[in-house]
């Protein structure tokens, strides 16, 4: 079994969607509050003609027939969601649903949640089986999806839709290094959904991005020095290409980055301006001073626009998709015209509240470009509908 990993890529979001500008004015918050504050353009949305399990089956119904892949050639399906809409009957029975006509039962898996994180564990579960010798030759099927909706309040804009499948097999043209990952689990309460009755987190808005960071900084130390452990390449922000990260707004993965980057300082493995030094020594290296956390943006900015501002697209325009969003950023990466991942390498950040969250890498090689050649999202996204925000708003009252 060699260089397993990513062979082909889909993404699904649905066709209405309402604007970021649009929703400040309706919310009666301040003009820049969503676009620049939590820098997000436009959020997705599905009426009642769609749910998980028909955006799971789209996005894998595409997926197969925009690869030519034989329905009986597909040997394992997990899917990652966490919006349960049975607390028993997974989405990947539902998914069997496409595998009738063929014939093709035996398929491993179900669905797999733990908030935003699903998708990862999905992808991992499908590495190992791959590795295993359980593995009969045959492909694995990785979806990632999720409609992000929140109750009235701050949490609303913060929403959004989309699916993401992944064909995983051998000889891929995008390479996870499974030798090295790293984890962080805790037990959290920053954003779960106690009340069977609602669709709507529990949210505790400033936990959930402190357990986001916290998780970050814990996940990169692990997998630096498992690396080091394995005579691997240094991983920092300067050795390593291009960064993905959750994202459930684009504020928070800008803040990522910055961690990163101190944490980068801390080890002596960037070079601090005299200005930047001199804020550090007057703040005592308090990263949580604004004006240095300011300093530190900034001067991570160079780095942060060459390395993973472009990965952000899909989820500016469509907003969270929950254990989507993550897929969505190496999406937005791979299909970014000014974007070569040839023999570059990719460290990703996966995260779900709670909190289960790890980090790993992928790394491109030519054939990668057959993903971006058949992706047709960036037409998708231009033709889409824009709503009103009172259709917005009538259409959460009516879910
Ligand atoms: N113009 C420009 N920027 C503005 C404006 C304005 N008019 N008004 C506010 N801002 C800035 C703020 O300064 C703040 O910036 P900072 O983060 O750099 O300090 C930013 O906009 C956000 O404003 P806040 O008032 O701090 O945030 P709010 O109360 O709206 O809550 C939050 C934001 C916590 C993200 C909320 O939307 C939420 O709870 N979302 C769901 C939870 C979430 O997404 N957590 C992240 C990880 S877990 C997960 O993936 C679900």
């Amino acid at each position: 079994m060699t260089d397993i990993g990513i062979i082909g890529m889909e993404v699904y979001f649905p066709n209405t969607y309402v604007d970021q500008e649009e929703l400040e004015v309706a919310y009666g918050v301040g003009k820049g509050k969503h676009t620049i504050g939590l820098g997000q353009h436009k959020m997705a949305f599905a009426s009642d003609r769609e749910d998980i399990n028909s955006i799971a089956m789209t996005v894998l119904s595409n997926l197969v027939n925009n690869y030519g892949i034989d329905w009986k050639d597909i040997g394992r399906l997990e899917i990652g969601t966490e919006t349960l809409i049975d607390k028993s009957k997974s989405t990947k029975t539902c998914l069997m649903e496409l595998f009738k006509n063929s014939g093709n039962h035996d398929v491993e898996g179900v669905t797999t949640y733990n908030a935003c994180y699903g998708g990862t564990n999905a992808l991992f579960n499908t590495l190992n089986w791959i590795e295993s010798s359980a593995w009969d030759g045959r492909y694995g099927v990785v979806i990632a999806a999720d409609l992000a909706v929140y109750s009235k309040g701050n949490a609303r804009a913060t929403g959004g839709a989309g699916a993401v499948a992944m064909l995983i097999g051998e000889n891929a043209p995008l390479v996870i290094e499974s030798s090295i990952r790293s984890s962080f689990m805790d037990n959290q309460y920053d954003f779960y959904k106690p009340d069977p009755n609602s669709e709507y987190p529990t949210v505790d808005g400033v936990l959930s991005q402190n357990t986001y960071l916290n998780a970050l900084t814990k996940c990169y130390a692990g997998i630096k020095s498992k690396s080091l452990a394995h005579g691997k390449e240094d991983i920092s922000l300067k050795d390593t290409d291009y960064f993905c990260f959750h994202s459930p707004y684009s504020k928070l993965v800008q803040k990522a980055f910055a961690q990163l980057y101190v944490e980068d300082l801390n080890q002596g493995v960037l070079t601090p301006s005299p200005e930047l030094q001199e804020k550090i020594e007057e703040t005592k290296g308090n990263f949580k001073d604004k004006a240095l956390n300011k300093l530190v943006t900034k001067e991570s900015k160079t780095l942060w626009n060459e390395k993973t501002n472009m990965s952000l697209h899909l989820g500016q325009n469509c907003g969270n998709s929950y254990t989507g969003s993550l897929y969505f950023c190496l999406m937005s990466l791979i299909c970014d015209p000014t974007v070569d991942l040839t023999d570059k390498r990719v460290l990703l950040f996966s995260y779900g509240s709670g909190c289960a969250s790890s980090m790993f890498t992928i790394r491109g090689n030519a054939e990668y470009t057959q993903i971006r050649d058949t992706s047709d999202f960036h037409d998708r996204l231009g033709n889409r509908i824009k709503k009103s925000p009172e259709f917005y708003e009538e259409i959460m009252a009516e879910r």
